[in-house]
């Protein structure tokens, strides 16, 4: 296994990288906030197929967590994160901490417009604004060619790709196939926080979106029958409290009545007090 270099400092990740540039490297950067699953190792194995070297940058980024979310909670296992790393042939770990990045006189954001105004984004009020800021600071200082993101975090990716976009990076934004448990849930760090018997509960929201998939294929279009069958699907299990449900286009998130094109179902349920989101694509 070769050795996998650890940097915690701006300084050093942004001298490394241009060093790299400098050798006529590509880079590619994975940006996670470590605890690392299944998920993120297949979008490890994708940045190896695109670029020379592979950057995975491990980061609990406060400013996406709103109050009472559960940043001080958050899963973390460096150790196994780092054998991971290693196994995935990794090249750097870029693992700053938070006064690193967010110094104290820290007073800019990125913000977008319209995308945050549907899905988490209305119950994650601040969510993707520190997204956005996280993942622009995380460009400046990898200045990686290709970055990876997984559609599990379907709202996310295209909140990137329109900051790309409308800002002129040069990076390249792929996004990842979501990976799910044997069972068929998606995987999440989160998922350790759920207790074996609150997993039935939990696979409510695959149920649910495959259940829509039959519905829609039986020749169904009105999105309301599908999504009240959701609503029955997460109900009957205890303990579920519904964020939201919906049905909507896959560029603009706004929600579709009438399902003639191809939309995307996507959900957000609490499961106890962990938060689940999954979703699909779905054509009529
Ligand atoms: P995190 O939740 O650690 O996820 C890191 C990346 O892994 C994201 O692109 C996410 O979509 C992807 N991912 C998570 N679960 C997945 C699954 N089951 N299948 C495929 N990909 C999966 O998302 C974040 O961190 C943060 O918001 C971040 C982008 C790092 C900014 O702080």
């Amino acid at each position: 296994m070769q050795p996998v270099k650890i940097i915690t400092t701006v300084k050093k990740m942004q001298e490394h990288s241009d060093l790299m540039i400098h050798q006529g490297k590509s880079i590619a950067l994975i940006p996670t906030m470590g605890f690392l699953h299944e998920g993120h190792l297949s979008l490890m194995q994708e940045g190896s197929r695109h670029a020379d070297h592979l950057v995975v940058s491990i980061f609990v980024n406060p400013t996406q967590f709103g109050q009472g979310e559960d940043l001080e909670a958050y899963p973390k296992d460096f150790n196994r994160d780092m054998d991971l790393c290693k196994k995935k042939g990794v090249d750097v770990i870029f693992k700053p901490d938070a006064p690193e990045l967010y110094p104290e006189n820290f007073q800019t954001y990125i913000a977008l417009e319209k995308l945050p105004n549907h899905l988490c984004g209305l119950s994650r009020p601040v969510h993707f604004k520190g997204v956005a800021t996280i993942v622009t600071k995380l460009f400046n200082i990898v200045k990686p060619d290709i970055a990876i993101f997984g559609q599990k975090d379907f709202q996310q990716l295209a909140v990137i790709k329109q900051m790309v976009s409308d800002l002129h990076m040069t990076v390249k934004v792929i996004g990842a196939p979501i990976i799910r448990e044997a069972d068929g849930l998606a995987m999440s760090s989160r998922n350790t926080c759920l207790s074996p018997e609150k997993r039935p509960a939990a696979l409510s929201l695959f149920e649910s979106l495959n259940n829509a998939k039959q519905l829609i294929k039986n020749g169904v279009t009105d999105s309301n029958i599908i999504t009240k069958k959701a609503r029955d699907i997460v109900k009957f299990h205890g303990d579920t409290e519904i964020d939201y449900i919906s049905i909507c286009d896959p560029e603009t998130l706004e929600d579709v009545q009438n399902i003639k094109k191809p939309v995307l179902m996507a959900m957000a349920v609490k499961v106890g007090k962990t938060r689940l989101i999954d979703n699909m694509l779905l054509s009529p």
